[in-house]
């Protein structure tokens, strides 16, 4: 790691910290704060974004708190349920409001969560935006499905393999996020 510690955005795509999307963000950003990394957590309900376009929205004092913090971060970990086939509205939103200017040549992590069995839609369509954002998103990925009963009273993931595939997300993530911060 360089001599700055890296600092490391989540950002779920649902409200709330209970939500299983924030779970698996604090997830994940346990393990990169493990690693030694400065972790962020967005909190939509406390510090909501007004959707793109909507009156005042420009003037948000969210908006510019979000993008100011995003232009500190070296890298991103993202993670939105899955709502009808792709990334929920909030996550999309989201992004909207971040722009290369803020992320661009910075590295992201792609995360998502379904009521069903797992699939890769919204993980590539994230990864899709996250190219108009000129970021790089690593290979390694985490689908949960059958999310209701995933995790556990303390907030974790059930299921050891997918612990370790967070991990491992996490570890490529900070690897990028370094090779990156040196460029
Ligand atoms: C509007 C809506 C659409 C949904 N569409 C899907 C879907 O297409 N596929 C799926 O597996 N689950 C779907 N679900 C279930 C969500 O993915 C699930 O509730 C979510 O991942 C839970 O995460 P959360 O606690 O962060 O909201 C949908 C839920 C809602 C509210």
């Amino acid at each position: 790691m360089s001599a700055q510690p890296l600092q490391i955005l989540g950002i779920s795509g649902s409200y709330g910290m209970t939500s299983k999307n924030s779970l698996l963000v604090e997830q994940a950003l346990l393990a990169a704060a493990e690693s030694g990394a400065v972790v962020h957590h967005w909190d939509h309900a406390e510090n909501p974004l007004p959707l793109v376009g909507a009156e005042g929205c420009w003037e948000d004092d969210n908006v510019k708190k979000f993008q100011d913090l995003a232009s500190s971060c070296h890298g991103f970990i993202l993670s939105s349920p899955e709502y009808h086939g792709t990334m929920s509205g909030v996550m999309k939103n989201s992004l909207d409001w971040i722009y290369d200017k803020h992320v661009g040549g910075k590295a992201f992590a792609v995360m998502s969560t379904l009521g069903g069995i797992s699939n890769s839609n919204t993980l590539n369509h994230m990864r899709i935006s996250v190219r108009w954002l000129h970021g790089w998103v690593v290979p390694e990925q985490v689908a949960v499905g059958k999310v209701k009963d995933a995790f556990s009273e303390d907030g974790r993931l059930k299921d050891s393999d997918l612990c370790e595939r967070v991990d491992k997300m996490v570890a490529s993530l900070l690897k990028m996020a370094t090779f990156l911060a040196e460029e």
